[in-house]
């Protein structure tokens, strides 16, 4: 019962648009994060869900029920933000509970509900802990805690793990995952990060300047971006971008390097064009064309070479050890079927 359907919305402050028009139709139980730079309106989106904001023009149901015009506490959601804003002087089990007592729960339903969110967290051994006594982790896990006692039709993050280091970041992503499978809650998460993205999400929203750019499964996002800024935003290290043209079955990118294409693509030929490539879909070729090696990078696992090649720099991933040393030449090429063309005027993905 808690989908969440969001249908041609806007906002304007003043007369400043800043979201121009969005839908997404988002499943009972899916897990679903919006994502792109900062500014570009995923908070603004957030929090006209949670009724934070007005909707200047559009609709927004929740549980197949119009919302619009429904307080915050009427929408069955719970909201969890960046800044955990735990009550200093109440302890755990309280903090957990406020929201159970306002809304006149007994006592012992209280108590019930926060020991079944406490499990779930692994938070009981905390529970008459005050904040100040907490770990940035637990104290997340407690603003979770209290988001999941009033068990809703959906919750709502919004940067929930951007103050955390890097470490405890990636456990409560995992976390906030795991948590998701048990309770299979709808779930709506708000990040600029797309490895937090692309390593939580059933679906992801990709946004930019107010608009959607894509909406699908990592995966999906991932080998078939349909525009430019998708494929620049998805994937660490990002996609090469080569410039250039098309001429009798190959990518004729600046220095006059040929790529050979999978696909014959007349209607394009002459055309200004961008052919994309990602980091891991370079391969050593002794027939290959020539890279100029700037740096060489063993992560361990692979090494990333980055280096000059068809005049721009690229960034290459190899399962090889390579030993070579910056100034030194290898010959590469890209995997003509792990290709991606893209219209130079409209930035738009073509097939293969
Ligand atoms: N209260 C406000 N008044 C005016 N402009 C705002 C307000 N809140 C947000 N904005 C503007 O709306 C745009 C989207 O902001 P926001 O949703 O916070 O972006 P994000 O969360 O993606 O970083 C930004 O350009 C921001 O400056
Ligand atoms: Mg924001």
């Amino acid at each position: 019962m808690g989908a969440v359907s969001i249908s041609d919305v806007r906002k304007s402050y003043g007369n400043v648009e800043v979201l121009h028009g969005v839908s997404i139709d988002i499943e009972d139980g899916e897990f679903v994060i919006l994502v792109g730079p900062s500014g570009c309106g995923k908070s603004t989106l957030l929090r006209m869900i949670a009724g934070l904001e007005d909707v200047t023009s559009g609709k927004i149901s929740i549980g197949g029920r119009v919302v619009n015009e429904l307080a915050p506490k009427d929408r069955d959601i719970a909201m969890v933000f960046q800044s955990y804003a735990l009550y200093p002087h109440m302890t755990v089990e309280q903090n957990m509970g406020f929201s159970l007592m306002l809304q006149r729960a007994s006592k012992e339903d209280v108590r019930k509900r926060v020991a079944a969110a406490a499990a779930i967290l692994g938070l009981q051994p905390y529970l008459a802990r005050y904040p100040r006594h907490l770990s940035g982790g637990q104290r997340q896990r407690v603003a979770m805690g209290r988001a999941i006692v009033r068990n809703p039709a959906a919750f709502l993050f919004d940067e929930p793990l951007s103050n955390l280091d890097a470490k405890l970041r990636v456990q409560m992503r995992s976390e906030i995952k795991q948590n998701h499978q048990r309770l299979k809650t709808t779930t709506v998460y708000v990040t600029h990060d797309q490895i937090e993205a692309m390593t939580m999400a059933d679906r992801i929203v990709v946004m930019h300047d107010g608009v959607i750019e894509q909406i699908g499964t990592p995966l999906e996002l991932y080998d078939s971006p349909a525009n430019l800024f998708v494929a620049g935003f998805i994937g660490s290290p990002g996609m090469n971008m080569l410039d250039g043209t098309i001429a009798d079955g190959n990518f004729v990118a600046a220095g006059g390097v040929t790529i050979p294409l999978p696909t014959h693509h007349s209607t394009y030929i002459g055309k200004r064009m961008t052919l994309g490539i990602r980091p891991e879909h370079f391969r050593l070729d002794v027939n290959g064309a020539v890279a100029e090696i700037i740096t060489v990078e063993p992560t361990g696992s692979e090494t990333h070479i980055v280096a000059r090649f068809a005049n721009q720099e690229i960034v290459g991933a190899f399962r090889e050890r390579i030993t070579a040393s910056p100034g030194e030449e290898i010959r590469i090429s890209p995997e003509g079927d792990a290709i991606h063309l893209f219209d130079g005027e409209t930035g738009k993905r073509i097939a293969r």
